[in-house]
């Protein structure tokens, strides 16, 4: 279980005190959850999937729900939120999840952290089923999700302090290794001489890079993102795809990436999955077989936005469908 801790969902004002328990807890944990309103990025190190073993020519499973339903509530008050949703994501895959709004999108991403149970089906996640697995704290921030009394480098190395192996070392190497590696990283995403800042001195979109080299810091196997850039304005958002991708193609952690925006799902996956209206369940299921880098310029070529229309007709169906069924 060295590797196998929960997470617990925590409200933005218990972040001091899911600071104090995971810190001061023994329970190993593996993955740290930095969820700001908007972003969930659960990070698993590489070492959990890893030990998983790999049929031989074939892409180990990373994330797969079977027949997976979920209910909110009992009674009169039930809802449904996913009904026997089923879907299966390769190891080193990026998955866009798009659908009408309250469909349950981020309660799969819940199922898959383990913060919502399912209430039949199964879900497994690294080749182990993770209601079967005990709850136990990681840790939280809402946004914004940098402690503010933090350097932006320090809050980059916030992982390392957290997450084995690299706890057991971080005070014998963060002055070095671990200070290279997350100026390693905020050079990537362009941010290069901004460690010694503090976060109210950065945009954002400034604030989102920094966000992204933090779920990456202990090189996690897993990231798993809820709208994440919903909330910056075009062109910064723009900007941060093309910097998600090099980040997923340098480092090829599985992705799954919630979003309202087709062109961000065309963008980014390497397949889209769109849900039905609740309760949700998967109605279409395409590769994206664009070239890589994608650029900006390519989201207005017409295959691009034949599969925008082509997925927004999927979308713009499942909400009529459900309306009809509403009245
Ligand atoms: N904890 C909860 N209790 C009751 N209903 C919930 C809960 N979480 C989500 N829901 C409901 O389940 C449905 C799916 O929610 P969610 O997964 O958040 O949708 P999406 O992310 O696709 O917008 C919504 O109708 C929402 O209101
Ligand atoms: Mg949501």
């Amino acid at each position: 279980m060295q590797f196998g801790a929960r997470a617990a969902q925590i409200e933005s004002g218990d972040l001091a005190q899911v600071l104090a328990r995971s810190l001061n807890s023994r329970a190993p944990i593996s993955g740290i959850w930095l969820a700001c309103t908007l972003t969930v990025m659960r990070m698993q190190p590489k070492t959990q999937l890893d030990r998983q073993p790999r049929p031989e020519g074939a892409a180990a499973t990373a994330i797969e729900l079977s027949e997976v339903s979920v209910t909110f509530g009992r009674g009169d008050r039930a809802v449904p939120a996913l009904s026997k949703t089923t879907l299966k994501i390769a190891d080193g895959e990026f998955v866009a999840l798009v659908g009408p709004s309250g469909c349950g999108k981020s309660t799969i991403l819940r199922l898959v952290s383990g913060l919502v149970r399912p209430t039949s089906g199964v879900v497994i996640v690294g080749g182990r089923e993770v209601a079967a697995r005990a709850m136990r704290v990681g840790m939280a921030f809402q946004n914004p999700t940098m402690l503010p009394w933090m350097t932006i480098e320090r809050n980059i190395m916030l992982p390392l302090k957290i997450v084995e192996p690299f706890r057991s070392n971080f005070r014998r190497l963060r002055k070095t290794e671990f200070r290279d590696k997350a100026n390693a990283l905020l050079e990537q995403v362009g941010l290069k001489g901004f460690g010694s800042r503090y976060p109210w001195q950065l945009s954002g979109g400034m604030l989102q890079r920094a966000n992204l080299c933090r779920a990456l810091i202990h090189e996690p196997r897993m990231l798993l993102l809820d709208e994440p850039f919903g909330a910056l304005d075009q062109f910064t958002r723009e900007e941060l795809w093309a910097i998600l991708q090099t980040l997923w193609m340098t480092h090829k952690p599985t992705v799954l990436l919630v979003t309202h925006d087709l062109r961000e799902a065309g963008f980014l996956a390497s397949r889209i999955c769109v849900m039905s209206a609740r309760p949700g369940r998967i109605l279409d299921d395409s590769r994206v077989g664009f070239a890589r880098p994608r650029t900006v310029a390519m989201t207005f070529e017409p295959d691009f936005v034949a599969l925008n229309q082509k997925l927004r007709a999927f979308i713009e169906d499942a909400r009529s469908a459900a309306e009809q069924g509403a009245g």
